[in-house]
């Protein structure tokens, strides 16, 4: 397990290296496990935005939780012209959505590795259909 999660790592470190923004290359089933411990209240189970609170956000008319399986991404945290890159959401997902115009209900989540980042990113970007 040791030896496939380091040869996981470095193959993931090596590919941001040569693919910075094409390919996530988190492990999608442990980005879905964080997903639904940390984000389903607003995001809902399938990504979709449709968790309790999302609902109850979007029924106040306030921004509603973004829906993965469109896969379109809003905010350019790092400025670089485009939208949803991994770095965009990794800025997202640390530091929320406010500091960079967006709704404040999407609070930054604290105490996430880089690996936990680039499971998650790899799980959300596996929603869109
Ligand atoms: C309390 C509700 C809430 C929770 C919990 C929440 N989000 Fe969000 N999220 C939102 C809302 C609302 C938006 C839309 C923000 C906007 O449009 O300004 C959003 C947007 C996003 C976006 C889209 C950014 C873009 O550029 O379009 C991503 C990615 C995201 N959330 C990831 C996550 C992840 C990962 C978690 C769990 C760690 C999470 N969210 C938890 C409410 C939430």
């Amino acid at each position: 397990m040791t030896r496939f999660l380091t040869t996981a790592l470095t193959t993931a470190a090596l590919g941001c290296l040569t693919l910075p923004s094409i390919a996530s290359a988190g492990d999608v089933a442990a980005g879905n496990a964080k997903f639904q411990q940390l984000c389903v209240s607003c995001h809902g189970p399938g990504g979709k935005g449709d968790g309790p609170t999302g609902l109850a956000l979007t029924a106040a008319g306030q921004p509603a939780p973004r829906d993965f399986t469109i896969g379109e991404f809003t905010i350019d945290a790092d400025k670089d012209g485009t939208a949803g890159s991994d770095s965009d959401l990794k800025d997202v997902i640390t530091k929320g959505a406010l500091v960079f115009g967006g709704s404040p209900m999407m609070a930054p989540a604290v105490g996430l590795s880089d690996a936990d980042l680039d499971n998650m990113i790899a799980f959300i970007r596996s929603l869109k259909e």
